[in-house]
Parts: C-alpha cells; structure tokens; sequence
C-alpha cells in the first residue's frame, strides 16, 4: 500500500430495493412515464438502499495503488477511455504506461467530448470489441467517466444505450470500471448515473443503474494539481450543488445530510485556494473529499432543478455542466423557498456556506457571493442562452428525471420564471 493512500470499503452493497427502484423511460415521442412508485421516488420508502463503490482510493500514489490493484486481479486486456485534454497532458498515458509496466495490454479510446454524445459511446464500443477487453479504465472528469460506464453496460447488454434511460433498465453487471478522477467535481467516478447526449434530439439522456457504479472509484489530487482556475471553479461549484440540490431533496435521509453537510463545509473550506493556487495539496484534496460526499448525498437522494435545468442548458447549447450550474443554483433555491421544510434546510446551511446570519434568504445571497469570488459568469444572457427557448428548454427540464426530488414541483411557467430571473439577474 502506498503512503497515503486511504482505501473505503463498502461492506453494504445489497440489492435491497430503494426508491430508485421505481421505472423511469422516455418514450419514443421523449416524454419520461413513471411505470412505478412515482410517489416512493418523491417520498422515500420504508426500506432505504445506500449505494457507493465497492472500493475507492484517495490521496496521492493512488494511481499506484490501482494499477497494483488491476494487476493482482490478473487482468490482461484494458481499456482507457479518456478525452483529447487530458490526452493532451499526458495524463492517460501516465496510466497507460503503468499498466503495461504491469503486462497488461492497453487500447484507447480518447475522443470522448465534453458532454459526451451516443457517437462516442458508439466509437468507444468499437475499440473494446476490437481488443476484447475485460476491463474499462477511464481518466478524466464526468465527460470520460460518463462516456466509460455506457461503453462498459453496453459491452455486456448490447442495444443502444437510449434503451437505458431512466432507472434500472439493464439485466448484466457491466464491465468492471476502474474510474480515475481529473476533477473535482461531478462525482461520476463513485456514481450510479451516466448522461449521455442524444444530439439529434437535444437532450442529455439521465441512466441511473446500479450496474454502472465503478468497481474502483480513484481520487489522486496529483492529478488535479494543472486544472486550471475557471475549471476548478466551475467542478467545484457543480459539487457545491449536488451537496444543496441532496440536502433539500424530498428523498434525503440522515445519512445523505451527513455527507452533504461535511461535503459543503469542505468544499466552503477549500474551492477557492485551489481556484487561486492549484498546487495547494491541502485545498486538492479536501476537494477530493468534499465531491465524492457530495457524490454520496446525491448518489442516494438524487438532485433536483438545477440540474434538470442544467443538463437542457448543456444539451442545446454545449456550455459547460459547472457553470450552468452555479449560475442555476441561488435562482433555483430562491423558488424552494416556497416549501417550508426547504427553506428552513436553506436557512440551516446558510452559514456553512459564509452567510453571515442563519436565515435561507442569506443563502441565497452567500451562494451569489461565492460565484463573484471565481469569476463565473453573472447570467443566463452572458451564457449565450436564447430567451426564444425557454419554453421548451422549461418542458424538456420538467421530464428529467433529476426533477422529481425537488422539494417544490414546478408548473412549466414557474420554470420559465427561474430561467427569466437567471437570464436578467
Ligand atoms: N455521472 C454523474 O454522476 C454526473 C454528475 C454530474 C455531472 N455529470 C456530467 O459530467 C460532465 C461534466 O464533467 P466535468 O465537469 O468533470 O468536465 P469534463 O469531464 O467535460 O472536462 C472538462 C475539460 O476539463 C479538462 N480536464 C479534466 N481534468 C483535467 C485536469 N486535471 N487538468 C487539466 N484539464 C483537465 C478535460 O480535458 C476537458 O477538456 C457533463 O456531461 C455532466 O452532465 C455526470
Ligand atoms: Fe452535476
């Protein structure tokens, strides 16, 4: 074992049914029907399942630490799935080179794009099946990671992976997926989803499947130390929401609160040193930290909103999953402020997140406050985005499953509103 290195065994992944037991699938005219239990997605069953990798290596050697673990599985045949970037940094070949140290056999596939689309997948398929390889390696952030879990369900599942969409839609555990994480963070190297872009229908597809959970989730802040400012900015502050969007959802229990609470404060603690200085090894890695419990808050009480709102924003108009995020999140938490047990949540996190007095409406200026500090874009116009649009970006956002944990369940013009309000803010 390397020094440093802190492996996190889960000793309880059971197949206990949980809420998101429940069948989510767009049909063909792309509206998603709920098939079961609409209300336990909302509410919570009685029995609740708690899902997290089997195995996950943080702190610096633990690139080593699972090269060494791939190697004593006596695994011959790998595939890197990666994107041009982190290629271009020489990343994955730092990787690549560690496994064949090993004596495994490498293919890659490195073309996977931000916001990675069903053409990837297909691609990435390809070279699997060429190699016939028995293991998924992906570095990068959400886009390489996402991309990896589709290419790894499909290798076992077969059809195309729209076929997945919603919950719990595959029969056969995918390849094992060892997933190494560049940013921090989406959290998708530890998660049960993958968001793949339909680019013909302008949607980003939401999988939530047990079966795309990374075997090994991989955390090394050595590998973060080069992510420029605007891109730790924008991660980190997507972590800061899967945090809030987790704490307020209608299917948080105490668990989710736990993580989603020491998430914030680590994130609060850390984001901006490492914005201003992206060797600080501190502030890297309570950032490892604080986007994997924020990984497991929403891993298991889902999102809400702001995602399901940013996830229309990134399939229209390609913009980046962080930022739209950040600039989503006040507005979005200003409307769950008309659900009393949201807004006391709200004014409960108020001073983790540097408000000076413990009242939501601090919150909600706190959150406008720390996106100033990193330079994220102040609104929707600055983003690009087209008044035009609102109402189908409002309908399309109304049938991603993220929505169903918001703790208020919006009308199409109450969604036009937050959009309007991010627009003009
Ligand atoms: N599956 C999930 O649980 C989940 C959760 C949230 C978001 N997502 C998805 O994740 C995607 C966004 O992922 P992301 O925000 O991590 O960005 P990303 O993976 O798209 O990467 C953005 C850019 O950062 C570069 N980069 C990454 N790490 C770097 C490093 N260490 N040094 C230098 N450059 C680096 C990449 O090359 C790329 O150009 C979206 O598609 C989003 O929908 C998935
Ligand atoms: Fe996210």
């Amino acid at each position: 074992m390397y020094k440093g290195v802190n492996a996190f065994a889960n000793p309880l992944r059971t197949g206990i049914t949980n809420f998101f037991s429940t069948s989510i699938k767009r049909t063909v005219n792309n509206k998603l029907t709920f098939a079961t239990g609409y209300t336990q997605l909302r509410k919570m069953s009685s029995v609740t399942g708690f899902y997290i990798p089997p195995i996950s290596f943080f702190g610096e050697g633990a690139l080593e630490e699972t090269a060494d673990f791939i190697q004593n599985k006596e695994y011959k045949k790998a595939l890197i799935v990666t994107d041009p970037g982190i290629a271009a940094i020489g990343l994955s070949g730092r990787v690549q080179k560690m496994l064949e140290e090993r004596g495994l056999d490498v293919a890659v596939y490195d073309q996977t794009q931000p916001n990675p689309n069903t053409g990837n997948v297909l691609d990435g398929l390809k070279v699997l099946k060429k190699q016939d390889s028995e293991i998924v390696v992906s570095i990068g952030g959400g886009s390489a990671h996402d991309n990896a879990k589709a290419i790894a369900l499909l290798a076992t599942n077969g059809g195309d992976i729209g076929d997945y969409e919603g919950l719990n839609r595959s029969k056969k555990a995918a390849l094992p997926l060892f997933a190494i994480n560049t940013t921090a963070g989406t959290a998708s190297e530890m998660t049960r989803f993958t968001i793949i872009s339909n680019e013909e229908k302008k949607v980003k597809m939401a999988i939530i499947d047990n079966n795309v959970t990374p075997a090994v989730a991989v955390n090394d802040p050595s590998t973060m130390f080069g992510l420029p400012p605007a891109l730790t900015a924008a991660t980190g502050l997507d972590a800061l929401t899967h945090c809030i969007e987790a704490f307020v959802s209608t299917a948080s229990n105490p668990i989710t609160d736990a993580c989603a609470l020491k998430g914030i404060d680590l994130i609060q603690e850390s984001l901006v040193n490492a914005y201003n200085d992206g060797s600080d090894k501190k502030a890297r890695t309570d950032m490892c930290y604080g986007e994997y419990l924020a990984g497991m808050a929403f891993n298991n009480a889902s999102l809400g909103y702001v995602h399901a709102i940013a996830h229309q924003l990134g399939g229209f108009y390609h913009l980046p999953h962080g930022v739209c995020n950040a600039v989503l999140l006040p507005h979005v938490q200003e409307f769950n402020m008309e659900c009393p047990k949201a807004k006391k949540r709200l004014g409960e996190i108020a001073l983790h997140v540097g408000a000076s007095q413990a009242i939501p409406e601090e919150t909600i200026k706190a959150l406008h406050a720390f996106n100033r500090t990193m330079n994220i874009p102040r609104n929707l116009k600055d983003l690009g985005v087209k008044t035009e649009d609102f109402g189908i970006l409002a309908e399309n956002a109304m049938k991603d499953a993220c929505h169903v944990t918001n703790p208020v369940q919006f009308t199409k013009e109450q969604v036009v509103a937050i959009l309007k309000q991010a627009y003009e803010y």
